[in-house]
């Protein structure tokens, strides 16, 4: 029995280093921000997805005990810790995915872009790293602030020659996600039967549900119309009050970004139909970048679809929202650019 342990124990070991070398398919996904609030779950949750072979788990602290835990859970995927930004370059090498929740959450009374001033830093100095390293990955950016850190984001890999707009995402699936269960509430439907487009971008205003377009189609009063669009306009502002500085969304935004990072994925593996909403590089507006549904395949985002007819209410929101939105996108660029 000793014996037949070893023999097993050394095979495994072997497949663990075939999978770690690209032997099997799976793809190789790092998270930079691992050992937070949003990047434990998310690691977890990645370590569970069999689309994922090698894990790469990336933090300033911490990453050498969060990468022991996840290691030991029995799925396949191949998990390795890097800590400090010496080992950045080695935690991105080789990497088809990299998903960065990195960076400070709100605490009660902030806005998301009261967090700008730490988090383009973090932002940048994670993007310089990706140019150099792994220019043709997957981005799925995270960190607040999202309608400035992917201009910021897109401003770095431009300086490095290495830009490609269908290559980077900002992650706005939480917004559905929320829209989805406050909408299902409402209609007394199981969520995972309810899809609700959310455009624009992710702050406040910016966050844009289009109610007119809820699919199974419905129809709602002007009443629960504005009750849902303040609701999931203020979903994460609702979590950080509850919290009560202690963060941020973390748990359903860690399940928000592996639906997201599962969904690219399986985009890069070339399954058709992959149509989730994002904030991308974008000509569905006179703005450079905004969120809408957009089709994810090999090389990323490969097609952005555009808004569709939208009531009066959906009119008035998309104008406010452009507007906060062209100031947040301009501040993301000029930080890199002066
Ligand atoms: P957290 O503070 O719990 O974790 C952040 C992690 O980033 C920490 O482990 C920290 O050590 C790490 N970090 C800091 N500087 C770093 C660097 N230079 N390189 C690598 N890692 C670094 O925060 P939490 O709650 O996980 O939130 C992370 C970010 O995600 C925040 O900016 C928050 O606003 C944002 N967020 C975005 C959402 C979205 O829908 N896009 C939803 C919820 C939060």
């Amino acid at each position: 029995a000793a014996n037949r342990f070893l023999v097993e124990g050394s095979s495994n070991l072997w497949r663990a280093d075939c999978r770690a070398k690209g032997g099997s398919p799976g793809f190789k996904v790092a998270i930079l921000g691992a050992s937070g609030g949003i990047g434990q779950p998310l690691a977890m949750l990645m370590k569970m997805n069999p689309l994922v072979s090698v894990l790469h788990l990336y933090d300033v602290v911490n990453t050498p005990g969060v990468t022991a835990d996840i290691s030991h859970m029995d799925t396949s995927a191949v998990v390795r810790g890097f800590v400090g930004q010496n080992q950045l370059e080695d935690a991105l090498t080789g990497m088809d995915l990299v998903i960065i929740p990195a960076g400070v959450p709100r605490k009660p009374g902030m806005t998301r872009d009261d967090l700008f001033n730490i988090n383009a830093g973090i932002v940048k100095t994670l993007c310089e790293g990706i140019a150099k390293c792994c220019p043709k990955a997957i981005v799925n950016l995270i960190s607040n602030p999202v309608n400035s850190t992917v201009p910021i984001a897109a401003e770095v890999f431009k300086k490095a020659g290495t830009y490609d707009p269908k290559r980077l995402l900002g992650v706005t699936m939480l917004d559905v996600v929320r829209a989805n269960t406050f909408v299902a509430e409402v209609l007394g439907l199981d969520p995972r039967e309810v899809d609700v487009p959310v455009v624009g971008g992710h702050a406040g205003v910016t966050i844009l549900p289009l109610l007119s377009q809820v699919k199974p189609a419905c129809s709602f009063t002007q009443e629960e119309t504005e009750y849902l669009t303040s609701r999931i306009q203020n979903g994460g502002t609702e979590v950080v009050e509850a919290k009560a500085g202690a963060g941020s969304a973390t748990l359903s935004m860690a399940y928000a970004a592996v639906k997201f990072a599962d969904a690219c994925l399986r985009g890069l593996r070339g399954d058709a139909g992959v149509v989730e909403c994002a904030f991308v590089s974008s000509q569905v507006t006179e703005l450079p970048f905004f969120a809408s549904r957009v089709r994810l395949g090999r090389n990323g985002v490969e097609e952005i679809y555009p808004l569709g007819p939208l009531n009066e209410y959906e009119r008035v929101g998309l104008e406010k929202a452009k507007k906060e939105l062209a100031g947040s996108i301009e501040k993301g660029v000029s930080f890199v650019r002066k």
